[in-house]
Order: structure tokens, then C-alpha cells, then sequence
């Protein structure tokens, strides 16, 4: 941008007029997902337009989930995503959904290791008091959109080594002959935390969607318990329904 794009009062309100330019270049691809902007200062200083105004309208845009704000590290273009309608009843890993796809998955890894378990871990994995947990922490993405925070703990016995997996937990318990068969999993509405938002690009606060599964072995032991936070905006579930005996 530059100070011939902005000054025209009858263009309505500066910060609006800057908002509308940032708008263009995203939709002409100029300006793309994940692009940084430059500091407020340096805006100012390129358009010629206070930092105020500067600020009014990345504010917008912020509001408007077209860019987001990382604590620390700045502004940046937000990814859009497509929704992806999900069938319910299928017990499918993150890795099989985006394959089905045609997508490619990526997963950037917060932690993993064996760990004392938590007294809720304890309880929906069933453990002895001697139990310990394999956990696995990761971001997933899909075609470099982060979708997903997944939080997955197992037993020790289940997963000795958390190093084995190398994308797919799925197909490391599929060799290991421990695919679960069955799963329970409960959804609901979530607002999301600071630090969940940041590492979903998107803004603190907004509605993200807490999903837990519970999966088993056919001889009904427990294989995994997983809570996810997965971004609002990109699914679409889908469950076929019956009439009611
Ligand atoms: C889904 C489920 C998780 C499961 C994961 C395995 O996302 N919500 O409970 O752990 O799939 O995915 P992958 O095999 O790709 O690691």
C-alpha cells in the first residue's frame, strides 16, 4: 500500500478504506493465508494513515476472522477453510479422513512420552495403579490448514513406545494388532483458549468444537482416550438418524 490509496474523504472512512484494500489483496491473492503484515508503525508509515486508524482497521479484520493476531509474533493473513462434511458413524482416523479426501495430512507434534497417568485417564483407560500412560500431542493439519489439537493417552501396555508412530496413530496400532474396532465419542461446544487459538491460526474466544473418544478392541478393551479441539468453522457433521422403536 501506499499514501496515493488513501486521503479520498469521499471513500468513505480511512480506516474502513484500508480495511477494504487488505480485503482485495486477500481475494486477488496478493496477500496470502499466513502472510505476515508489518507492524502497525510501518503500516502507518507506508499509508500515511495514523496508527490509530491503522490499528481500527486491522481490528476489524481481526473481528472478522480474515486476519489473526499472535500474541508476540504479529498479524497474520488467517487460513479459510472449506467445510468438510463427516460421517458420524465410521470409525476413521484423521489420516483416512483426509486420504478419502484426496488431502494431505500433517502433523506438527507438541509432546509425546510416558507419563503418570491423570485420575481421568485412569478412569476412561481402565488402568492399575501401576499403569502408566503413552501420550501424544499434536496439531494436524490438512493441505497446511491447522483443523485439529488432539490429546490422545493410552496405556503403556497398549503403546510401550510413542517413538513408533510416524504419521498415523492408526496404522502403528494397526500393526502393532491393536486397530480399536469400536468408539464412543461425544461432541460439544467449546470457546477457544488463548493458546489453542494460536495454534489453530485463528482468533481467541472464537467457537471450536471439543470431541472425545473413547475406541476399543473387539474383546472391548480400551485402546485410546482422545480429547480434540477442532476448529468450528470446518466441519460439517453428518449422521444418518432412524425412526425410534
Ligand atoms: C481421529 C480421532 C482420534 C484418533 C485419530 C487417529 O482424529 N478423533 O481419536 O486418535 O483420528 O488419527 P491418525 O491415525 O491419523 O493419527
Amino acid at each position: 500500500f501506499s499514501t496515493k490509496d488513501f486521503g479520498d474523504t469521499s471513500a468513505g472512512p480511512l480506516y474502513l478504506q484500508l480495511h477494504r484494500r487488505i480485503v482485495e489483496a486477500i481475494a486477488s491473492g496478493r496477500l496470502k493465508p499466513g502472510d505476515h503484515l508489518p507492524p502497525e508503525r510501518e503500516m502507518a508509515a507506508q499509508t500515511g494513515l495514523s496508527r490509530v486508524t491503522v490499528r481500527k482497521g486491522i481490528e476489524a479484520l481481526v473481528a472478522s476472522g480474515r486476519l489473526v493476531q499472535r500474541r508476540g509474533s504479529g498479524t497474520f493473513v488467517a487460513h479459510r477453510v472449506e467445510k468438510l462434511e463427516q460421517a458420524l458413524s465410521l470409525l476413521t482416523s484423521f489420516t483416512e479422513d483426509m486420504a478419502r479426501r484426496g488431502k494431505e495430512v500433517h502433523s506438527q507434534w507438541l509432546s509425546r512420552g510416558l507419563y503418570t497417568p491423570a485420575p481421568e485417564e485412569v478412569m476412561a483407560l481402565g488402568l492399575g495403579t501401576s499403569d502408566q500412560v503413552t501420550r501424544l500431542e499434536r496439531v494436524r493439519s490438512s493441505d497446511g490448514v491447522p483443523l485439529a489439537i488432539e490429546r490422545a493417552s493410552l496405556s503403556a501396555r497398549v503403546l510401550p513406545d510413542p517413538d513408533i508412530i510416524d504419521s498415523s496413530l492408526y496404522a502403528a496400532l494397526e500393526k502393532l494388532g491393536k486397530r480399536p474396532v469400536r468408539a464412543v465419542q461425544r461432541i460439544s461446544a467449546t470457546n477457544l483458549t488463548p493458546k489453542d487459538a494460536d495454534l489453530l491460526s485463528v482468533v481467541p474466544g472464537v467457537a471450536g468444537l471439543k470431541i472425545e473418544r473413547v475406541s476399543y478392541l473387539d474383546n472391548g478393551q480400551v485402546v485410546e482416550f482422545t480429547r480434540s479441539i477442532y476448529r468450528g468453522d470446518a466441519y460439517d457433521f453428518a449422521v444418518e438418524l432412524k425412526l425410534a422403536p
